[in-house]
This record gives C-alpha cells, sequence and structure tokens, in this order.
C-alpha cells in the first residue's frame, strides 16, 4: 500500500504528477530506491532538438599542432617495415574543413611513386590498385610510366610551389591516397569524413535523425540469461515531423540491455550515438514496407527481454560484440 505522504513528497521534489509518483512508488515498493531510481531517469533523459549539429567540434584549428607532431612520429616509426618513408611535411597550410577533419598530408609524386613501386615489388600489390578510389583516376597522370627524370622533375616543381602537390595521404590511416580535390567534397555538409578504403572515420559523425527524446530506467525484471541483474529500459520517442516540407511519421521503440558491467558500458555508448542523431533515420520500413517512417539506422537493439536473437531478444551471445561493432563503424568506441 502507498503512503499518501511519499506520493506528496514525489510531487513536490519531481514535479510530476500524482498517478506518475504511484506508478514508480509500486514498482519499486522500497522509498528509498524509488527516489534513487526517479533521480537516475532523470539524470538520463537526453533530449536531441533540431538544431543543425555542431560542426565545430574536435576540428583542429591549424595542420601544424601538437597532435599532428605526435601523429607524424607515429607514421614515422610504422613505415619502417613498408619500405619508402613517406614523411609528411605541410608544403601548405590548408584551412578547409577536409584538410583539418583529415589532418592530410601532401604527397609529392616522388614520395608516392617510391612507395606504389615498393608496393608492386614487395607486395605484389597490382598497379591497376594505384587510383584514387574516389574518381578512379591516376594520382598523378600517368606516374607509373614517367622516367625518373621526368619525376624527379615534376618533384622539384611541386616542392618549391611552382605546381600544386594534388595527392593527400590521411593521418590516421596510414597509407590511403587521395586526390585532395576528391576529398574536399566529402567534407563539405558534415563535420566527418570516412575514408573509402578502410572505414576509419575522421571527426565526428553525424546522422539525420529527426528530434527526439531518449529515456533510461531500471526495471526490477531481467533479461533472460541475466537472472542476476535488472535490465536497464531504454525509451525512444521520435514524434512526426516534417523536414524539407515532406511529413514523416513518429515511432516509439523500447529497447533493453542487462544492468550490468557490458549493458551499461553499450548504454553510454548509445547515448553518445542517439546524442548524434545516429539511432534512427527518415526512410523505408523492411518490415512494413511503409515509406516515410522514421526507422532503425543500422545500429541493433534488443527490443524484447527474451526469445532469443529470433525474437530481437535475448539470450543472443554475440549481440554486444556486434552492437558494440555497429557503433564503432560510425565512429563511437569503447573506451
Ligand atoms: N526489434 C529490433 N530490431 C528489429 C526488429 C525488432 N522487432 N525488427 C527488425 N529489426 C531490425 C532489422 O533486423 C533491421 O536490421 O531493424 C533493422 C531495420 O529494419 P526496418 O524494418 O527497416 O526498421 P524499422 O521499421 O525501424 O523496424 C522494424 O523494429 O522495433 C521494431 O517496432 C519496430 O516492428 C518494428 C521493427
Ligand atoms: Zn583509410
Amino acid at each position: 500500500m502507498t503512503h499518501f505522504g511519499e506520493i506528496d513528497f514525489f510531487v513536490t521534489k519531481f514535479k510530476i504528477s500524482r498517478k506518475k509518483a504511484k506508478e514508480i512508488l509500486i514498482t519499486y515498493g522500497d522509498f528509498d530506491e524509488a527516489i534513487d531510481e526517479f533521480e537516475f531517469q532523470i539524470n538520463n533523459r537526453i533530449t536531441v532538438d533540431n538544431l543543425p549539429s555542431d560542426k565545430s567540434t574536435s576540428i583542429n584549428p591549424s595542420p601544424m599542432n601538437e597532435e599532428l607532431k605526435e601523429e607524424i612520429k607515429v607514421i614515422d616509426n610504422e613505415s619502417k617495415e613498408e619500405g619508402p618513408k613517406i614523411l609528411p611535411k605541410p608544403y601548405t597550410v590548408h584551412k578547409s574543413s577536409a584538410a583539418m577533419i583529415t589532418r592530410w598530408v601532401e604527397v609529392p609524386i616522388r614520395e608516392l611513386v617510391d612507395f606504389c613501386k615498393y608496393q608492386m615489388i614487395h607486395a605484389k600489390v597490382d598497379p591497376k590498385e594505384f587510383i584514387c578510389p574516389i574518381c578512379r583516376c591516376d594520382y598523378y597522370n600517368d606516374m607509373l610510366t614517367l622516367s625518373d627524370k621526368e619525376i624527379d622533375e615534376l618533384d622539384t616543381k611541386m616542392i618549391k610551389g611552382e605546381i600544386s602537390i594534388d595527392v593527400v595521404m590521411l593521418s590516421k590511416c596510414k597509407k590511403h591516397f587521395y586526390h585532395k580535390d576528391c576529398v574536399e567534397p566529402m567534407a563539405k555538409d558534415t563535420a566527418s569524413v570516412k575514408c573509402a578504403i578502410c572505414g576509419v572515420i575522421y571527426g565526428t559523425l553525424y546522422g539525420d535523425m529527426p528530434a527526439g527524446v531518449m529515456e533510461i530506467r531500471h526495471i526490477p525484471v531481467p533479461c533472460e540469461g541475466y537472472e542476476k541483474y535488472r535490465s536497464i529500459e531504454i525509451i525512444y520517442t521520435i514524434p512526426s515531423g516534417s523536414k524539407d516540407g515532406k511529413r514523416h511519421s513518429g515511432t516509439q521503440r523500447i529497447a533493453y540491455l542487462p544492468d550490468n558491467e557490458e549493458g551499461k558500458e553499450i548504454l553510454e555508448l548509445l547515448k553518445i550515438a542517439f546524442s548524434r542523431r545516429l539511432l534512427f533515420t527518415v526512410g523505408t520500413s523492411i518490415t512494413t514496407g511503409v515509406n516515410d517512417v522514421v526507422v532503425w539506422n543500422g545500429i541493433h537493439h534488443k527490443t524484447s527481454l527474451r526469445g532469443g536473437a529470433m525474437s530481437h531478444g535475448y539470450p543472443d551471445p554475440t549481440y554486444f560484440k556486434r552492437v558494440k561493432e555497429e557503433l564503432a563503424a560510425k565512429g563511437i568506441h569503447s573506451k
């Protein structure tokens, strides 16, 4: 039987309705536990509004900052085993967003040709693979058929700044080269660049999920296979709305995690993904075939406490590993 004083306490302290206060007291039975849970819920309500995502986060202002110097060291050390060194030098200071996000370094023709030839001889790489992954053209026209003299002449001009250095190497995924002009548009409307070869993400990836709320609470019912723990219940509410004049219908989804170490870890990653608008998108539902609805966007959730993988529930021994991989593919990594 719930005490009226306890209900009043909740109503005053948390500014909620009597109905909600009663519901939470009945669910938790114990007054102190109910207070803990309620404070937890209030602190775990994440709202994403319709403001454009912040493009300025994690972009470095200058390509020659301390962090870049660190990476140059790393690149030098690692390149020892891979043949000719590519020594990043800031020939030109770039202020474009792609340059700042990827902290690319320019690669003049001599370094690139030496690297490619080494790869052809020692790693038996097919010369056809030495093309820009975006436009699929030569990095420098016919660079593998030029004579040493021609290469050196071009290289000297590039280093002196008489002709432009068109090829860049991205800072994190070493030895992945692009035309400068091909990387540039990749960073145009976002704060991130994804390497087309290895998928490494530079900057912060934001999605296009409409505005919504993520709420988290504990429920005293375990996920199947995790009987020792309570469960974390996540409630996503994405209301209907419109974008560019086009209407879409919203959705409410409820997902579960066991309230153990791994579940808590994944919850933190999901919070980041939600605040970066990555969990849902607007599109066609594969399940229902309906257009212009809010749908899951590649990061899987367990929408059932039980029933196993077939029911999108627990137990599912590989689920945690898979969802972490899905999150990592969008630039969200466990600590
Ligand atoms: N729970 C969790 N994930 C699901 C479910 C479910 N019940 N059904 C499908 N998925 C996964 C699919 O495996 C797929 O990878 O969602 C992904 C996207 O499928 P869509 O059908 O395009 O997505 P959506 O319409 O958003 O969701 C399908 O998920 O949560 C449920 O109620 C929701 O029935 C709906 C279903
Ligand atoms: Zn790469």
